[in-house]
């Protein structure tokens, strides 16, 4: 296993944090031994997760939060009151893999924790070898206050399961690079935009969601009936599938709404980075503006839309 070459292939050149993340990598991936790397925004964990992956053999599986948790939700409410059920749902959604490859672990709610320890659980009992991306350090994870205790379970399997290896190098690549790579890379956040004339109610998962207007596999939404509405990232996901290009209209400061409003933004962001979902923020104010303040869930939300920031 050469982690170290098939890392540079891409034709980077690697960092020093990144050279020495590259050492301990490989040798956790030869010992087969779990991965938690964390640290901010851009140093490229996702990137040396996805080569440590690569180089591992079969049977291996990479899932993305959002859509695993999603999916795992729905396999277990399926069955509800039956026994096992967590075990039974990871066991069909992780099939034989040995190697899991968990792209940005991070838990928000009180809901999401204990899932998150379920899983984890049952990953021991599989003795699958996690690779995980995080911006938290483990004991970071759920970092609201008033329910972090109910995730310390969680966190303690997450040190057992897994070697912690901090990412913290000197340059965030994102901010870096020059030609657009991705589709949501060539969004936008602008001031104005021509809006559709009629809008629309959409069945989503049963529930009406309100949209400004639809054309082809264009959208048109409001940010309150997105994201100050009870809706759920199962919607963004579906709704991702049937648009590619969305708009958003009226985006606030978010640190002025609630924290509700501000994980559903959150959470849509996530989402149609990972579907590569173009996306134009139609607000009155600059992105600093808009993700601005002492609010620490929104750092990666700021750096994914630095993407989209062409015009300042
Ligand atoms: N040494 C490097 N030279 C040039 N580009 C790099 C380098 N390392 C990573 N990149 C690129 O920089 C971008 C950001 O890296 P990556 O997505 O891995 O960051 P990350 O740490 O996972 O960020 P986040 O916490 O936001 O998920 C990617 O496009 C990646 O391919
Ligand atoms: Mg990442």
């Amino acid at each position: 296993m050469d982690l170290h070459a098939h890392a540079s292939s891409r034709g980077y050149e690697l960092d020093s944090a990144q050279q020495e993340a590259v050492a301990r990598l490989e040798e956790l991936g030869r010992r087969r031994r779990g991965v938690y790397l964390h640290g901010p925004v851009g140093r490229g964990k996702s990137f040396l997760a996805d080569a440590l992956f690569d180089v591992l053999p079969e049977p291996k599986k990479r899932v993305h939060f959002h859509a695993f948790f999603q999916e795992l939700h729905r396999r277990i409410s399926a069955r509800l009151h039956q026994r096992g059920a967590v075990a039974e749902a990871v066991r069909e959604l992780v099939g034989r893999a040995e190697v899991l490859a968990f792209d940005e672990l991070h838990v928000h709610d009180v809901g999401d924790a204990m899932l998150m320890t379920r899983l984890l659980e049952a990953l021991q009992d599989r003795r699958v070898m996690i690779i995980a991306t995080s911006n938290y350090p483990p004991d970071g994870l759920l970092p609201d206050p008033l329910h972090h205790d109910r995730f310390l379970p969680g966190i303690a399997l997450v040190k057992e399961l897994m070697d912690t290896v901090e990412l913290n190098g000197p340059n965030d690549y994102r901010h870096l690079h020059g030609a657009p790579r991705s589709r949501f890379e060539t969004g936008a956040i602008v001031t104005a935009a021509p809006l559709p004339a009629t809008p629309v109610t959409l069945d989503v998962n049963g529930r009406a969601i309100t949209a400004l207007g639809t054309e082809d596999e264009r959208i048109w939404f409001d940010f309150g009936d997105l994201c100050e509405k009870p809706t759920s990232t199962q919607d963004y996901l579906v709704l991702a599938d049937r648009f590619d290009d969305w708009v958003i209209v009226g985006v606030p400061r978010l640190r002025a709404r609630d924290r509700e409003a501000r994980q559903r933004f959150a959470n849509v962001v996530d989402v149609l980075v990972d579907k590569d979902v173009r996306l134009t923020l139609v607000s009155e104010h600059a992105l600093g503006e808009i993700v601005g303040g002492e609010v620490r869930d929104l750092a990666r939300t700021a750096s994914r839309l630095e993407l989209i920031n062409t015009t300042g």
